[in-house]
């Protein structure tokens, strides 16, 4: 009986080990993200990684429209992950927190995925990024380097006791610029807005475009 045990439970550990392996993970970058907008003031502005706390930062737009002032800010990766060859569409935005001085004057560096704060009182969720694991509810695609997250059904259709079918995966870009508490900062930052008018009235709809370093 033990021994049966014992056997198939290697069998479960051998068989899982074989899909790890299958699993490999890529991570482009480092890529600017560029703000479009037809609001002059915010359009062809950069986002950079602000401070939100304790290693936590938030996305907030920048005053220039060149990255170079502070590059490492402003630079992020996407972490994807690549299944017996295939390249997930969507992967994890990510900051490089850079740590206390290594004594050969490098930096220890702190792979940080963006993940999202929802309150219960408004529909803007702002972004994050702080050590962790990934946040597998928030991860980021780009369609023609057009910043996007995707959810599979869309609950508007949604009809009472029938079970939704024909749930597709659908790519949504409901970024804002809205002036949003961050830890106890007071940012203009990227926020998402997950349906709707946004309950903040000092958000502005904006596009994300990722644009790739030309040095
Ligand atoms: C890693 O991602 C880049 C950009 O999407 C892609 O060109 C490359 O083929 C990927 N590598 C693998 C092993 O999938
Ligand atoms: C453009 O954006 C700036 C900065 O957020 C804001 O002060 C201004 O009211 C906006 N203009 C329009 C026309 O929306
Ligand atoms: C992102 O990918 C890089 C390179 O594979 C890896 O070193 C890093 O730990 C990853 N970040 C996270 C949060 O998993
Ligand atoms: C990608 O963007 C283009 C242009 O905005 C759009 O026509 C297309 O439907 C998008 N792709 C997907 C899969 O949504």
């Amino acid at each position: 009986m033990k021994s049966t045990f014992f056997a198939g439970a290697l069998a479960a550990l051998t068989s899982s080990a074989s899909v790890v392996s299958a699993q490999t993970y890529n991570q482009t970058g480092p890529f600017f993200l560029q703000v479009k907008s037809d609001n002059a003031t915010l359009n062809g502005r950069y986002l950079y990684a602000c401070h939100s706390g304790a290693a936590q930062e938030t996305l907030c737009i920048g005053k220039v429209d060149t990255p170079a002032t502070n590059r490492a800010s402003a630079s992020f990766f996407w972490n994807t992950t690549v299944y017996e060859g295939e390249q997930s569409p969507v992967g994890a935005l990510i900051w490089n927190l850079a740590l206390a001085q290594n004594p050969d004057g490098t930096s220890m560096v702190v792979s940080s995925p963006m993940t999202l704060d929802y309150t219960p009182g408004t529909n803007v969720a702002t972004t994050r990024f702080g050590p962790s694991e990934i946040d597998r509810s928030v991860q980021v695609g780009f369609n023609n380097s057009v910043m996007y997250m995707t959810w599979w059904n869309d609950d508007s259709t949604f009809l009472p006791g029938q079970y939704p079918t024909g749930g597709s995966s659908r790519e949504i870009t409901n970024w804002n610029l809205c002036w949003v508490l961050a830890g106890s900062y007071y940012y203009n930052a990227l926020a998402w807005v997950t349906s709707g008018a946004p309950h903040n009235p000092t958000c502005e709809a904006v596009s994300v475009v990722k644009v790739e370093p030309s040095a």
